[in-house]
């Protein structure tokens, strides 16, 4: 199929209103549900699940520590409409139709019972409810730095074809710190959702439903990966966007299933990068190149003052796998197009502060323990690719991480794989240490750890708060964190929805000794 370029005006999704406030509560309700869909002008609509039926969903805009409360509503048809793999489902999900759900806010200090956590999934008006499952009313304290966040389905060994099938939206916390920095805002400030998706030629979103090969021979069988054939942003193909020779803020997301971003502007200028996963940065950071995995954040500006006329366009230059597999083509190195066309409204009074925000670095004396953590790739019993951390799928007790409450610690990731793996770890931000290389054979032969290089600082674009990390091949990757400010369960994962689906997931329970 061949897709034009350029002709869709890119969306914006619509901000939801909440349907209570008082002072101490705001109270939204969000009913996810089938939707139909156009991917492009040239396509019919598709069958989509949406957050209020719309791909993405309605994009929240709350103020740091203001009390939110959200019904998630289940009203999705009875099953899931993509190729849904039972031989990964544990028991309890294979007794129930699949089209059940649990939403997790990416990047935020939930509590346990309103994490998402992938075992509290619901079906249509409660009708069944996994093991783990609370409530499908959740509460988010917002307190923490503001940033951009995104809320997103988490049920465990779907949420890769929730996710594609369209139950993601964005999710912003604002605070006066920002307020008071003269950023681009209003019709200024976008979000930028990237995904990489395939079509059918009547317009449906196509997932596979075996790998090729198959060496199994089952079918419909999990793929270690997806990569979509056409890139969307906001849920239109290459879509164009008009705008003022004048400074933008665009908040951009990676929400591709398996894809990494490697992002450049025709027009050469950088992007101005003011902020990470968990907020602003201390100073902005000029960016030639912008690398996002899976769920990574940027935050940047982009200045079209210089380029009245131009048409600039938004490339992409990541293999998949990253980072040494198959390059880019004709349909994967294009993203969207700015046209700098608009007459500039009024006077560009936005600023780009030298000082963004103010913070500390944890220091490596202050973790109280350091966790070493492998990344590992084996395969099943059906000779099917199987990706682990620690060796260890989700299910098997005991949970092996349990830092104590409020204190800080060192988690390592041990990648013995040959690609790049998005690591997320709920509840907290933290912030890299370093990178490192080392010998993964002898590591491989006898456990030991002999680094080859020196500690490799994080990039400036790196240097603030994080919740997902590149742990590249050959690589440890040592991040930083205090534990809290709740106790309870919660997961880390791979980003990576098909590795998070099949095992590259862990419990980790935060323990409060004082209990
Ligand atoms: Cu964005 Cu545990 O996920
Ligand atoms: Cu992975």
């Amino acid at each position: 199929m061949k897709m034009k370029k350029f002709v869709n005006p890119l969306p914006v999704p619509p901000l939801i209103k909440p349907f209570n406030k008082t002072k101490s509560l705001t109270s939204y309700k969000v009913t996810m549900r089938e939707g139909r869909h156009k991917f492009d002008k040239s396509l019919p609509p598709a069958i989509i699940w949406g957050y209020n039926g719309i791909y993405p969903g309605p994009t929240f805009e709350v103020r740091k520590n203001e009390r939110v409360e959200v019904h998630w509503i289940n009203q999705l048809p009875r099953d899931q409409f993509l190729p849904v793999d039972t031989t990964i489902l544990p028991p309890e999900q294979q007794k129930v139709p699949t089209g059940i759900s649990i939403v997790h806010l990416h990047g935020g200090k939930t509590r346990p019972e309103f994490d998402g956590y992938p075992t509290a999934w619901y079906s249509r008006d409660l009708e069944f409810v996994g093991p783990e499952f609370v409530t499908d009313v959740f509460q988010y304290d917002n307190n923490q730095r503001p940033t951009g966040l995104m809320y997103h389905d988490h049920t465990f060994a779907i949420t890769r074809l929730n996710v594609y099938a369209g139950l993601f939206g964005t999710y912003f916390i604002r605070g006066k710190e920002e307020d008071k920095l003269n950023l681009p805002k209003g019709k200024f400030e976008l979000p930028i959702n990237i995904h990489d998706l395939s079509l059918n030629p009547d317009g449906t979103l196509f997932y596979p439903d075996q790998p090729d090969p198959n060496p199994s021979g089952i079918v419909p069988s999990v793929v270690p990966e997806f990569f979509g054939e056409f890139m969307s942003v906001n849920g239109k193909l290459y879509p164009f966007l008009d705008v003022e020779p004048r400074k933008y803020r665009f908040r951009i997301v990676n929400i591709c299933n398996s894809r990494f971003l490697s992002m450049r502007l025709t027009s050469g200028q950088p992007f101005i990068q003011i902020g990470t996963d968990g907020g602003l940065l201390k100073k902005p950071v000029k960016v030639e190149q912008l690398i996002l995995g899976p769920a990574e954040r940027a935050d940047v500006i982009l200045d079209f003052s210089q380029f009245k006329g131009k048409s600039i366009t938004l490339t992409n230059n990541a293999n998949s796998p990253f980072p040494d597999g198959d390059p880019v083509n004709n349909n994967t190195s294009v993203i969207m197009q700015f046209r700098v066309t608009l007459p500039l409204s009024r006077k560009d009074k936005s600023e780009i502060p030298n000082q963004l925000s103010k913070f500390k670095f944890f220091k490596e004396s202050e973790a109280v323990r350091i966790r070493d953590i492998t990344l590992d790739e084996t395969l099943d019993q059906f000779g099917r690719l199987l990706l682990l951390l620690n060796n260890t799928p989700f299910d098997k007790k005991p949970i092996t991480e349990t830092p104590e409450l409020n204190t800080i610690e060192i988690w390592r990731f041990i990648n013995l794989t040959e690609d790049t793996h998005p690591m997320h770890i709920h509840l907290v931000q933290f912030q890299i240490l370093y990178r490192q290389k080392f010998d993964v054979e002898l590591f491989e032969g006898t456990g030991e750890l002999e680094f080859t290089s020196g500690r490799i600082p994080p990039d400036p674009n790196e240097r603030g708060f994080k919740d997902t990390v590149r742990a590249n091949p050959d690589e440890v990757t040592a991040v930083i964190a205090r534990f809290g400010p709740f106790s309870g369960l919660y997961v880390y994962h791979c980003h990576i929805l098909e590795h998070e689906d099949y095992e590259m997931m862990r419990p980790f329970e935060v323990v409060d000794e004082d209990e």
